[in-house]
């Protein structure tokens, strides 16, 4: 999958996307090291400063709204331009993103829609917004993170990129391991039972006996049972939903 940001903060992702499951997932070497056939890592990040396709002499991108009122809004044409240049990047059909507080709300039934596409261009808007008349031309899928205000799609871009990076085939460690966790299918939708490690008893507080069993079709139902209790006093409402 190649991802595109187009963004007026690129260093914002350089620690983010540096580091950890989402370096890893980017790494070339690592992905060379066990490939069976394709040597491709599983994600490719481009990063793509706004700025880059400012007309103005200055490099501004941003005009104060027209009717008045606070901030600044981002013009159009350096958006369009940005887009329709890193399009033509790559051959494969991008899926526009435009984060916003607007949009759908993320959830893990959206997150596997847009991990299954081969590419995602996800624009990261500042500022006061972005001027409608771009949005309507590139028609982007408007995505929301939550039901509240941050200072720009930075943040929610790189959730959002998060999200979708560790569904890859070869990124996780072990390739199952998202498929039983919270709201995954392989859990039905359920929240994750709780996780217990050594030692076995910690300030008079003991591991439930099952885990230490070894019995492990006794622990599979446990776990279940207790995923269901977790979800019936936590988010009842996702029980109803499967219903
Ligand atoms: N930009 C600012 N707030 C946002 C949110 N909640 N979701 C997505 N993009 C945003």
């Amino acid at each position: 999958m190649r991802i595109d940001v187009l963004t007026l903060f690129p260093d914002m992702f350089t620690s983010v996307l540096g580091c950890s499951i989402l370096k890893r997932a980017a790494d070339p070497e690592l992905h060379q090291a066990k490939a069976q056939g394709s040597c491709d890592p599983p994600v490719s990040y481009h990063l793509t400063d706004i700025r880059d396709f400012a007309n103005d002499k200055h490099n501004k991108v941003d005009k104060p709204p027209y009717g008045g009122g606070p901030g600044m809004v981002i013009q159009c044409q350096p958006v369009y331009d940005a887009v329709i240049n890193t399009e033509a990047l790559d051959p494969r059909p991008a899926t526009r993103i435009l984060m916003t507080p607007q949009g759908r709300t993320l959830d893990q039934k959206l997150v596997q829609e847009l991990a299954a596409m081969p590419r995602l261009l996800i624009i990261a808007g500042h500022y006061e917004g972005i001027d409608e008349r771009v949005i309507e031309k590139l028609d982007p899928m408007e995505i929301s993170i939550g039901d509240y205000v941050l200072s720009g799609g930075e943040l929610p871009a790189m959730i959002l990129i998060d999200s979708v990076v560790r569904l890859q085939a070869g990124v996780l460690g072990d390739e199952t391991s998202a498929d039983f966790e919270s709201f995954s299918p392989g859990a039905e939708g359920l929240l994750d039972c709780a996780h217990y490690t050594r030692p076995s008893e910690w300030m008079d507080m003991k591991v439930p006996d099952i885990l230490l069993s070894g019995n492990h079709g006794k622990i599979d139902t446990w776990r279940h049972e207790q995923s269901r209790k977790r979800t019936q006093l936590r988010r009842p409402d996702l029980l109803k939903e499967s219903e």
